[in-house]
């Protein structure tokens, strides 16, 4: 058996932890069709912590319903990219239904470089319209995946929500999933541009649980055929603190550290898991990292003199800030999915290792 673990950014992992139920929502949005709550979703989560891969998973279950999927990134230019694949399923479902033969999709094409001009996105209403009739026809819809959502101007987002808050209430059967880290979700609900999605079910993804961790890497390890000691499989599930992408690296590099010698010891397996942990230091946290402010290094800095938890009291303390910069600068850090709040004036680091790693920086 090869190595199963896949520390790739939108893998899908060999075991989804602790998602149990999230997109069930969504599965029975699919039965009831147009309007029902859960066709309407937004994922947000810090880096890494599985938001593609949620996108994926409802994907595959839309697929298995028969309906259409578009997956699109939020990159620009990605409204025309969608009007032209809505063209072209139109086109294919015209052909294979007898008499329905759809000959007025191909009109102008779209502009795939910026956002939709206005005549444009008639056109773009128009054949999401018929894509939507012909699927509706055959019982199924179409659901539309946009990933990174905070990767683009606004702009484009309201047309999309325009065009399919419209379809809704035609009673076309339309789903839309979206993903992006909280500040764009809570930025893009905020500023009125699509307050239509303020319905959405806006699912928080959080680390997973370390026991489920353990039970995961238990099951996998045994169905390789190796045979880890209960201690080892214990400390490589805690050293992920549940985090997927952790996950991922620390069973990627046993897995390579039990191939080469199958009688795992203690030093090895810490071996493999300090790999995993400067890998993803370099990887999460630095792009993680690469957004914030100098002041919001400061913050974070002022963070990590605390082995747990931190009172935003404290870190004004610190800082020689007034208490009302510092709530800002909390929100903002929330919201850029690098802290998470653990209570009333209380934050926690959002990626493990943060703090190991803002303390080996000059202070
Ligand atoms: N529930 C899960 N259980 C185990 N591993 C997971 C889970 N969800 C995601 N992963 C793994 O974690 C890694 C990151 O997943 P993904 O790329 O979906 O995260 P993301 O939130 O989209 O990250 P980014 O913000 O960088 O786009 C991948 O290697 C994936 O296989
Ligand atoms: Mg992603």
């Amino acid at each position: 058996m090869d190595n199963p673990f896949v520390p790739t950014a939108g893998s899908t992992p060999p075991e989804l932890i602790g998602r149990k139920g999230l997109l069930d929502e969504f599965s029975y949005g699919m039965r009831i069709g147009s309007g029902a709550p859960g066709l309407l979703t937004i994922f947000t989560g810090a880096r890494g912590i599985g938001k593609t891969v949620m996108l994926s998973e409802a994907e595959d279950l839309a697929r298995e319903a028969g309906w259409a999927v578009i997956s699109e990134t939020a990159t620009q230019g990605f409204m025309g990219r969608m009007g032209e694949s809505m063209r072209r399923l139109a086109n294919e479902l015209g052909d294979t239904t007898p008499g329905r033969r759809v000959t007025s999709v191909s009109a102008a094409g779209f502009s795939i470089t910026t956002a939709l001009p206005p005549a444009e996105q008639v056109g773009w209403r128009n054949t999401g319209g018929q894509l939507l009739r012909l699927l509706d026809a055959q019982g199924t819809g179409l659901i539309i995946t946009v990933d990174e959502i905070h990767a683009t101007d606004r702009t484009e987002i309201s047309q999309l929500a325009a065009s399919v808050q419209h379809f809704i209430r035609e009673g076309l059967p339309i789903g839309l999933v979206f993903a992006g880290l909280p500040s764009a979700v809570s930025d893009l609900l905020n500023e009125g541009v699509a307050t239509f999605l303020r319905r959405a079910d806006r699912i928080d993804l959080h680390a997973a649980a370390v026991r489920d961790v353990e039970k995961s890497y238990t099951k996998l390890f045994a169905e390789g055929g190796f045979d880890l000691s209960s201690a080892v499989v214990h400390a490589a599930a805690e050293a992920t603190a549940g985090y997927p992408f952790l996950i991922q690296l620390v069973g990627y590099f046993l897995w390579r550290e039990a191939e080469l010698n199958p009688v795992l010891t203690d030093a090895a397996a810490e071996a493999a898991i300090e790999h995993a942990q400067k890998r993803n230091t370099r990887v999460v946290i630095q792009a993680a990292l690469s957004t914030a402010s100098g002041r919001d290094l400061d913050f974070l800095k002022a963070m990590s003199r605390d082995e747990g938890d931190s009172a935003t009291r404290d870190i004004a303390s610190r800082m020689g800030a007034s208490s009302s910069v510092v709530g800002n600068q909390r929100a903002r850090l929330i919201d850029a999915g690098i802290v998470e709040p653990a209570g009333h004036g209380v934050v926690r680091y959002a990626i493990p290792g943060l703090r190991e790693y803002l303390r080996s920086l000059p202070q």
